[in-house]
C-alpha cells in the first residue's frame, strides 16, 4: 500500500489514519491530510473549472505512489482526455496501464456495442446486464470486471450528469440512492464529477440540497470567481469531508509546472 506521507506532503496522517491526498499543493493540509479510502466525493462545478483535470490528477499522483486507478469518461473521449492530461504535464503513456480510461463518451451506441461482447463471451447467460438492468447495468458489469480482473483502488465517474443520461434514472432520487450503495459496495475510494450552471451573473449557486451532496461523504466545489472587471480565478473549497476536520473556506486553485496549488483567496 502507497505511504501516505512520502511525496509532497509531511502532515501526522499515519497508517491508522490513512488518507488519499489529492495532492492539490496547500490543500491536503487544509483538508486534514486527505481523503479518508472508501469515501465518495463529488467534484462539483460550472463547466471550464477543471473538474475532470482535478479527477485524473489525483488518480495520477496516487498512481505515482503504488495504487491503482480507473477513469470512466462519459463525456470526453479518452484521446483528448489523455491530451489535456498531457497538457497539464502528466504522463499518460507512464500511467495508462494503472489508470485505464474506460470511454463511455459514445454512450448507448458504445453500451450496446459493449454488451453484444460481454453476451458473446458469456453464451450461457441468457440475459444480458443490458435487459437486466438497462445501460446502468452494463456499466456497473464492466466496472466489477476491471476490479476483478485488474483491481483498482480509486476510481472516477466523469460525469453524473452524463451517466444519468445514458442510463436514464425515471425515479431520480432513488436511481442515486441506488447507485451510490453500488459504489460503496466496490470498497474503493470514489470520485463523482457532477456539473452546476453557473446564474446569469456567472457565479456559482450552489445548491446544498441536492440528493448526491447528501450521498456523497465529501465534496470538493469547484467554480470561477470574478474578481474585478477583467479578472477571473479559479477557486476550490470543501464543503464538507465526513468525519474529518477541515477547512471550509474558498482557495484560489493554480495550475502550474504541473502541479496544481492553493493560494489563499483575497476579496
Ligand atoms: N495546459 C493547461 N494549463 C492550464 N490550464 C489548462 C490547460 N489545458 C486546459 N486548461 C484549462 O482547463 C480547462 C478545462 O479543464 P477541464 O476539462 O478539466 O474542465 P471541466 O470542469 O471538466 O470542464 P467540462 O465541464 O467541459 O467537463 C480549460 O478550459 C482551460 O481553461
Ligand atoms: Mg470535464
Amino acid at each position: 500500500m502507497a505511504s501516505s506521507t512520502s511525496r509532497e506532503w509531511s502532515g501526522s496522517a499515519g497508517p491508522s489514519n490513512e488518507r488519499i491526498m489529492t495532492y492539490v499543493r496547500g490543500f491536503d493540509e487544509e483538508i486534514g491530510g486527505g481523503i479518508p479510502p472508501g469515501h465518495i466525493t463529488l467534484i462539483h462545478g460550472p463547466t471550464g473549472t477543471m473538474k475532470s483535470s482535478l479527477a485524473y490528477y489525483i488518480l495520477y499522483n496516487n498512481v505515482l505512489e503504488g495504487r491503482k486507478g480507473l477513469y470512466v469518461t462519459l463525456e470526453q473521449d479518452a484521446e483528448s482526455l489523455a491530451d489535456q492530461m498531457e497538457s497539464l504535464g502528466m504522463e499518460i503513456v507512464a500511467a495508462s496501464k494503472l489508470i485505464p480510461i474506460f470511454d463511455l463518451s459514445k454512450g448507448r451506441e458504445k453500451l450496446q456495442e459493449l454488451d453484444e461482447k460481454m453476451r458473446s463471451l458469456k453464451k450461457r447467460v441468457p440475459n444480458s446486464p443490458v435487459a437486466e438492468n438497462g445501460f446502468l447495468g452494463i456499466i456497473q458489469a464492466k466496472v466489477e470486471e476491471l476490479k476483478r480482473k485488474r483491481g483498482f483502488d480509486l476510481l472516477v465517474i466523469d460525469s453524473l450528469e452524463a451517466l444519468e443520461l445514458v442510463a436514464n434514472f425515471p425515479d431520480r432520487r432513488k436511481n442515486l440512492f441506488d447507485f451510490f450503495e453500488w459504489l460503496r459496495s466496490l470498497n474503493v475510494t470514489a470520485f463523482v464529477v457532477s456539473e452546476s450552471t453557473p446564474d446569469l451573473l456567472g457565479f456559482l449557486r450552489f445548491q446544498e440540497t441536492f440528493d448526491e451532496a447528501f450521498l456523497a461523504d465529501a465534496i470538493f466545489e469547484l467554480k470561477m470567481e470574478i474578481v474585478n472587471n477583467v479578472d477571473v480565478q479559479r477557486r476550490i473549497r470543501c464543503v464538507k469531508m465526513r468525519s474529518v476536520n477541515h477547512k471550509t473556506d474558498y482557495f484560489t486553485l493554480i495550475h502550474e509546472n504541473k502541479w496544481f496549488e492553493i493560494t489563499k483567496a483575497i476579496c
